[in-house]
C-alpha cells in the first residue's frame, strides 16, 4: 500500500457535505487542533492500545530519517483515552490530508465521559503501510525520536505535547509516560 493514503480514505468513506460525524482523536489530533469543530469531549475507544510505532515522513520526520509517532495497535483488553470532535464533513478532506502518510479512516465506537456512546471515525496507520516500523523498546524509541525532526517540527516536541495534553485530560498511558522519561532523561545528559 503507498503510503499516501488520501485516495484510499474518500473511497472507504464517502461522506455527504451535510453530515456530521465524531472523529476520535488520540495523538496530534489532541492538542493540534487546526481543523473546525462543533463540540469536543474527552472520549475512550475499546480494544486499541496507542504505540509510537508509525513512522512519520512528512511531519515530525524526512523520508530519509523519519520520526515515529503514534498509531492504534489491536489489544482486546485495552481502552485507550483521547478527545472526540464532532465535525463536518467536508473537513475529513482537510484530516485526510495531515493523516496521509500511512493513516486509514476506521469506524469506531467511542465512550464518552458520561457514559454514553457514539460511532465515529479514527485514523490508525496499520502494518500494512509502508511508513509503519513497529515495536522498539522504549528507551530506543526515546533515542530514535531525539534524533528526528520534519517540517512541523522536532519529534519529541510531539511527544512531550502529546505527553502533557494526555495528562490534562487525566489519562495515564504509560507507554507515552516511560517514553516521556527517556526523552527528559537524554535532554537533561
Ligand atoms: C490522531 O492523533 O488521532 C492520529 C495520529 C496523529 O495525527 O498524531
Amino acid at each position: 500500500m503507498s503510503h499516501n493514503t488520501v485516495a484510499e480514505n474518500q473511497r472507504r468513506h464517502r461522506l455527504d457535505d451535510d453530515e456530521q460525524r465524531w472523529l476520535f482523536g488520540y495523538g496530534s489530533l489532541i492538542y493540534l487542533v487546526d481543523f473546525p469543530y462543533l463540540e469536543s469531549r474527552p472520549a475512550s475507544i475499546r480494544g486499541w492500545s496507542r504505540r509510537f510505532w508509525q513512522g512519520s515522513h512528512d511531519h515530525r520526520g524526512t523520508e530519509l530519517n523519519p520520526g515515529r509517532v503514534v498509531t492504534l495497535i489491536e489489544d482486546p483488553d485495552a481502552v485507550c483515552g483521547g478527545l472526540a470532535y464532532l465535525i463536518e464533513a467536508p473537513v475529513f478532506r482537510q484530516l485526510d490530508e495531515r493523516e496521509k502518510n500511512g493513516y486509514l479512516r476506521v469506524a469506531t465506537e467511542m465512550t464518552f465521559a458520561d457514559g454514553s456512546q457514539a460511532n465515529g471515525l479514527t485514523y490508525i496507520a496499520t502494518p500494512a503501510n509502508e511508513a509503519y516500523l513497529g515495536a522498539a523498546s522504549e528507551s530506543d524509541i526515546a533515542r530514535h525520536i531525539c534524533g528526528a525532526a520534519g517540517p512541523s517540527g522536532p519529534n519529541d516536541e510531539y511527544l512531550l505535547q502529546l505527553a502533557e495534553a494526555l495528562r490534562r485530560l487525566g489519562q495515564h498511558d504509560r507507554h507515552v509516560f516511560n517514553i516521556e522519561s527517556h526523552i527528559l532523561k537524554i535532554k537533561r545528559q
